[in-house]
């Protein structure tokens, strides 16, 4: 079996992939500081798929530990490598924290991969890397736009990292992945998006609103240029997202790659208002949701929906869930969320 390294595999991504993997016969093993997901995950994911992975808590900033780390499982094929801080509001109150864990964990792992003769990695960026796009659908040869945030910046300046450092080294394969919105959760209700604290993000803060955790969702703003005055993005489930980077692995592993860094837009190719997925939740939940309309929150763009011709031709690989299934996952995450609680107070 091939063994797989997931850098992040405890949090939301990487759980789900985590549960792809092992579902195509891939050995995994997570490392993971644990600053943002819970170790229950591993259980959660033993309950899917049968076996219990592979686990090491460590730092990867920290240079020695994660060059040991490199020199202790030498047999690793590829590397997903998820672990990263995500917040982007987060992120401009404190870049130096950014900045410092998600470049240095990123040059760390290059150096242990390097060293010990690990060909592959696949990269989670994000679609942040285009601000607002000049046209519609945004294609990955759509122009870099001056980041938003330091988190965006730190994704782009990853992807030079990697299209530097695999422009020296012929050996050394990279694939970014370009995320647009992922939201939802697996099937089983077994793993799920664990937000610490209160939700950046438009699911989580519905489904956490719909369950009585939050009074009320803002809706940051409805006098955008759209239809219905609420921002645009390109929501894909999880499942469907993690099941992109498995086929990544297996274009790597099988030599499938035409240069050795390679970019994929990784979304449905539709776009859904801020509007529209309330509206979807509260048809699929059964459930009215409180809101109402406050400012706009600064930073948001208005619209962007992918292009995902290319990741589709290349890959073979095309988003199959819908909205109305990426919101009732959620939400049956939600429902599993608070009966494990009730049995826990209990
Ligand atoms: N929104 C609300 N209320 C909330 C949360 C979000 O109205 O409580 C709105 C936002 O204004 C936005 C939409 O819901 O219009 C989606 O917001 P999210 O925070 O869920 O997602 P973003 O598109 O802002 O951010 C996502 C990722 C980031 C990434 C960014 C790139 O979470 O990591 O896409 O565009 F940087």
């Amino acid at each position: 079996m091939k063994k797989i390294l997931v850098t992040g595999g405890t949090g939301y991504i990487g759980s789900h992939t985590v549960v792809e993997l092992r579902q195509k016969g891939y050995d995994v093993i997570i490392v993971d500081n644990l600053s943002n997901s819970s170790i229950e995950v591993l259980d959660n994911i033993a309950a899917i798929t049968g076996t219990k992975p592979l686990f090491e808590k460590l730092d990867l900033a920290e240079r020695e530990v994660t060059l040991d780390f490199f020199a202790r499982h030498t047999d690793i094929e590829a590397v997903i490598h998820f672990a990263a801080y995500k917040a982007v509001g987060e992120s401009v109150e404190q870049p130096l924290k950014y900045y410092r864990n998600n470049l240095f964990s990123l040059i760390n792992i290059l150096d242990g991969m390097l060293e010990n003769r690990i060909s592959n990695m696949v990269f989670s960026s994000s679609c942040t890397v285009y601000g607002q796009p000049d046209e519609l659908p945004v294609t990955e040869q759509a122009p870099i736009k001056q980041a938003m945030s330091p988190y965006g910046n730190t994704k782009q300046i990853s992807e030079e990292i990697l299209r530097d450092t695999t422009n020296v080294n012929k050996n050394l394969n990279a694939i970014c992945l370009r995320y647009f919105n992922p939201i939802g959760a697996h099937e089983s209700a077994k793993i799920g998006e664990l937000p610490l604290g209160v939700p950046n993000n438009l699911v989580p803060f519905i489904t956490q609103t719909a369950i009585g955790i939050r009074p009320q969702l803002k809706v940051f703003g409805d006098d955008y240029p759209t239809p219905d005055g609420t921002p645009i993005r390109d929501y894909i489930h999880v499942v469907d997202l993690a099941k992109a980077h498995v086929v990544a692995v297996d274009r790597m592993l099988n030599e499938k790659m035409k240069k050795n860094c390679e970019v994929f837009n990784l979304g449905t190719g539709n776009g859904f208002s801020v509007l529209e997925v309330i509206k979807s939740f509260e048809k699929v939940a059964g459930v009215k949701l409180n809101y109402k309309i406050v400012d706009r929150r600064p930073g948001d763009i208005t619209e962007v929906w992918a292009d995902t011709s290319f990741a589709n031709r290349e890959l073979g690989w095309k988003a199959e869930k819908g909205l109305d299934e990426m919101t009732l996952s959620a939400w049956k995450w939600e429902l599993a969320l608070a009966e494990k609680k009730k049995n826990k107070i209990r």
